[in-house]
């Protein structure tokens, strides 16, 4: 086996003092470092606009640990060597000035990792700011999403990293891909020759993604609101799933054999018609209702808001991906905050045997599915036919689940955050985990044609109560075609 441990790097994190580097980017260093996998020379500078005293700045950052990592796993002796890797440098992240201290503290180092976790917009500036001080050449630059807000605006800010990073030190992120059951869906798919042998339109009937969040907008109205869920949602994360179930075999594990499996997926994807764009996607935006059994108000209700605003907080649609081996077979996918719980799910139906020889009755509740669940209690599950056990039950079916449960069957591994798979990754130079550009220009593309279609229309949102699975019709969507939304609920 070779080592896990990352090669010793310097790890620039710009957006320091922000919520995603508070709330996981830190935490997931920690854990990293918690797992002796970080090396042992490795420091991290956290950058921010904010000037001052770096005692406080780094006080904050340790006080966001202790509150997103839990109590049994600050361990003592592994948070004071984390914080000893830690230092603040104050970057104003236009002023090219200010990057002379960055260049200072990275020294020599021989490898510097750049992680943007700031606005899209200014990736261009702090890109051509390093440049300036002499840091790009040994550089890794890391993306976070969402990189614009359609296809112009995401080449604008690609263009302008490319001047300084070529495509083999860009590293996008799409957190959904260093989940733990996501990067599973390789191994299943391509590791049993069981299921690959019937993946395809003979065999299966249809496929369902939902990604359900039981929080509503979280004080993030301002940034949600300019986005909507699907850009938040479907361009990245519900893309990303849909083409690790639908592409084919590439012919080995590398990322550009991998990631030209995804972009032929994508190229696939069926644009909608005029009509496709009233039948077959659902925008909703939810109204006041409960969650958990507490009254929560509606999008427009919530703090800093807009009453007029028409951004979606939910999107169904049906995908039709238009090859040999998906031909007329529909991939539901549906996203939405405020939803009754946090979901996250695939469902493969298979279709019904061809010829059918058990009582009328059970017929419809004959085909095999295969749900992968990728939060919470990840896990995979098939769901077989068998018969009824006993003497007065004749040839009685019932369906009953093949089960892995990962963290029962790998009981004493913690499933780590997908942002610690992600960041060593970056560490040790594996893009497979990675969007290139050409991924995010497709799916662009494609909802870009959904977003003008909307904006022609103007039609508002369908309101949908807080705590429900969504508008009426992201229902009817699905039952029209003879189908339900997997174990509606
Ligand atoms: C982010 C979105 O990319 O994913 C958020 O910007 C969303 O709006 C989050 O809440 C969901 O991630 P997870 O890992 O909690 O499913």
């Amino acid at each position: 086996m070779p080592s896990m441990t990352a090669g010793s790097c310097t790890f620039a994190l710009f957006g320091a003092l922000g919520d995603l580097a508070l709330r996981k980017l830190f935490p997931a260093l920690y854990q990293l470092d918690r797992a002796k996998l970080l090396h042992a020379d490795t420091r991290i500078l956290a950058l921010a606009r904010e000037p001052g005293d770096e005692a406080h700045h780094l006080g904050v950052i340790e006080a966001g640990l202790r509150k997103f990592v839990s109590d049994a796993q600050l361990e003592p002796e592994a948070v004071q060597r984390f914080l000893a890797r830690l230092s603040y440098v104050h970057v104003d992240f236009l002023d090219a000035d200010t990057y002379v201290a960055l260049a200072e503290k990275v020294g020599d180092a021989e490898q510097l990792i750049a992680y943007f976790a700031t606005p899209a917009a200014v990736y261009g500036a702090i890109c051509e700011n390093l440049h300036k001080v002499g840091l790009t050449e040994r550089t890794r630059a890391v993306l976070e999403k969402p990189i614009g807000h359609d296809l112009e605006s995401s080449r604008r800010v690609n263009d302008a990293v490319a001047q300084y990073f070529p495509e083999n030190r860009v590293y996008r992120i799409d957190h959904y891909l260093g989940k733990e059951t996501v990067q599973n869906l390789i191994a299943l798919r391509f590791a049993n020759s069981l299921f690959e042998t019937q993946w395809n339109q003979n065999y299966i009937s249809h496929v369902e993604i939902t990604v359900a969040e039981k929080v509503g907008i979280e004080g993030r109205w301002g940034y949600f609101d300019q986005a909507g869920q699907l850009r938040d949602m479907i361009q990245n994360h519900l893309l990303q799933l849909l083409c690790l179930i639908a592409m084919d075999p590439p012919a080995d594990l590398s990322a550009d054999s991998i990631r030209d499996e995804k972009v032929k997926v994508l190229k696939a994807l069926a644009p909608f018609t005029a009509d496709g764009l009233t039948q077959q996607v659902v925008r909703g935006q939810y109204i006041a209702g409960y969650s958990e059994g507490r009254p929560v108000p509606g999008y427009l209700e919530e703090e800093n808001s807009n009453t007029q605003s028409d951004t979606e907080t939910f999107v169904a649609l049906r995908a039709d991906i238009r090859n040999w081996r998906w031909a007329g077979v529909p991939f539901y996918l549906r996203t939405g905050k405020r939803m009754p719980e946090k979901l996250s799910q695939i469902v493969i139906h298979f279709k019904e045997p061809p010829h059918y020889i058990f009582a009328p009755e059970q017929r419809l509740q004959i085909s095999n599915k295969l749900i992968i669940r990728l939060q919470p209690d990840e896990g995979i599950s098939l769901r077989v036919m068998t018969k009824e056990q006993g003497l007065d039950k004749g040839m009685q079916l019932r369906s009953g689940p093949l089960q892995l449960n990962f963290s029962d069957t790998y009981r004493s591994a913690r499933i780590p955050d997908a942002y610690e798979r992600l960041l060593l990754e970056v560490m040790q130079g594996n893009q497979n985990l990675f969007v290139r550009k050409d991924e995010i220009e497709y799916a662009w593309t494609w909802c870009d044609q959904l977003i003008a279609g909307w904006k022609k229309s103007g039609d508002a949102p369908k309101p949908y109560a807080a705590g429900s699975w969504g508008p009426m019709s992201s229902i009817a969507l699905i039952t029209r075609d003879g189908r339900s939304w997997y174990g509606d609920i």
